[in-house]
């Protein structure tokens, strides 16, 4: 077996087992236990006093940044640029005939220090691919869902024409990808294409191995990407630089006429939720996030948690953080920020928290303790915030809509028309 298939089976059996060992019989609590978020949003940091006022937000945000950096995520680049390579049709009556699906080869530069580095290309292309489908029958700009999953494009986009390498492992027609579909539900690896399409929304699917993930290569390639960077400890990790590349399909974006600038949302799962809500809270262009179940190091608080420690996740996933996130593991007490602080520099802008609540492991408590610690931000930028007391009142309007399923960790039959509606009530027309 190449390399490339190798990785794929392996990564995709090792997410069949991580996710067997999270069906416990454990259940979320349906009201908020446990301590408030802390520090408080709004409250003195790093020498400055509290926040009463929007532009005392504004100016307070490089300072959350910068301690996110230092504490979790590791540096972002000082610079970056995108390069849109070339754009080609595959298909202009795909899914059914409710979408024209096209392929994009974007190159990125990130740059640390003055050291300017390129993305890896795909193999035989001359950068990283961006799948783009749009709706058939739009008469104007559309909205777009930025995407990153677990499977690479030819997987998630079922069109023969959409680019794959030579030696590539089939995950979604093979027996791996019916347990993957078993235990992780039916739109693990697809979205439902032609319901979205059929709504209005245009689909860009990033597949984020860019950056791999995998612990020696993953590192290997983050290092090379910020050669001028030096100090090791607060290297970014691959959840920041997938973030980074849903803001380099948003530069390729904005550009292209047929999409609206002002409607970008992005969209993950799970590592890729994180990875979601990152890329939002430094980049002010995305317009609105669906984080689905995406736990520590994602919506969910790092103090008093449930289900996967900051031990545990930067043991099993060391390139995933910077260095000193596993140092604080065991000391999150003492940490100068905390995850609600994350969803905060997403305010005013309406993010989807998606859980489920047996999916224990993603800590849901955690995240709705997260989001009423960012809610006074919201509030304060002039959105509703959280508008629920109780994990499962579902109020896709609010500016900060938590949703919680029955069931597991996975992306199930009543996931996206939860996702759409929340679409509908801040991006639609
Ligand atoms: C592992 C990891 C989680 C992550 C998940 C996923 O279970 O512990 O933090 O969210 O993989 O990406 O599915």
């Amino acid at each position: 077996m190449k390399l490339l298939a190798k990785f794929l089976f392996l990564s995709a059996a090792l997410t069949v087992l991580s996710g067997c060992a999270r069906v416990t019989l454990a259940w979320a609590d349906l009201k908020p236990a446990g301590a408030a978020a802390s520090p408080p949003a709004l409250g003195a940091f790093a020498g400055d006093g509290p926040v009463t006022n929007p532009p005392d937000w504004e100016a307070r945000k490089p300072a959350l940044q910068k301690a996110l950096e230092a504490e979790v995520y590791g540096a972002f680049p000082d610079a970056s640029s995108t390069r849109v390579i070339g754009k080609r049709v595959l298909n202009d009556g795909a899914f059914a005939g409710s979408g024209v699906l096209e392929e994009w080869t974007l190159s990125a530069e990130a740059t640390f220090n003055g050291a300017a580095v390129e993305t890896k290309p795909f193999p035989g292309r001359d950068g990283f691919l961006l799948e783009v489908a749009l709706p058939a029958d739009a008469t104007g700009p559309v909205p777009i869902i930025v995407m990153e999953t677990f499977c690479p494009s030819w997987e998630v986009v079922p069109d023969p024409a959409v680019s794959r390498p030579a030696d590539a492992q089939e995950m979604g027609g093979g027996p791996l990808g019916g347990v993957m579909t078993y235990v992780f539900g039916r739109y693990i690896c697809t979205p439902p294409f032609e319901m979205i399409l059929e709504r209005g929304y245009g689909v860009a699917v990033l597949y984020p191995n860019t950056v791999p993930d995998q612990r020696d290569e993953g590192l290997a390639e983050l290092r090379r990407l910020s050669a001028g960077y030096e100090n090791d400890d607060t290297r970014w990790g691959a959840v920041a630089a997938w973030g980074w590349l849903f803001s380099r399909a948003v530069d390729a974006l904005e550009q292209d006429p047929r999409i609206d600038a002002n409607a970008i949302a992005t969209w993950g799962h799970s590592r890729y939720g994180k990875a979601a809500l990152v890329a939002a809270a430094w980049d002010p262009r995305i317009a609105a996030v669906i984080a689905h179940q995406s736990g520590t190091g994602g919506a969910s608080l790092n103090r008093e948690k449930k289900g996967e420690s900051v031990a545990a996740i930067t043991g099993a996933y060391p390139h995933w953080f910077a260095k000193s996130y596993a140092a604080r593991a065991g000391e999150e007490k003492g940490m100068d920020v905390d995850q609600h602080l994350l969803l905060a520099l997403i305010a005013p802008r309406p993010v989807l928290l998606g859980n489920a609540r047996r999916d224990v492991w993603s800590d849901p408590n955690g995240a709705f303790r997260a989001a009423m610690g960012a809610d006074p931000v919201y509030e304060l930028l002039g959105s509703d915030g959280l508008s629920q007391s109780r994990l499962d009142e579902w109020r896709p309007q609010a500016g900060i809509a938590f949703w919680l399923r029955p069931g597991t960790h996975g992306v199930v039959k009543e996931d996206w028309p939860a996702f759409l509606e929340f679409l509908d009530a801040h991006l639609g027309e």
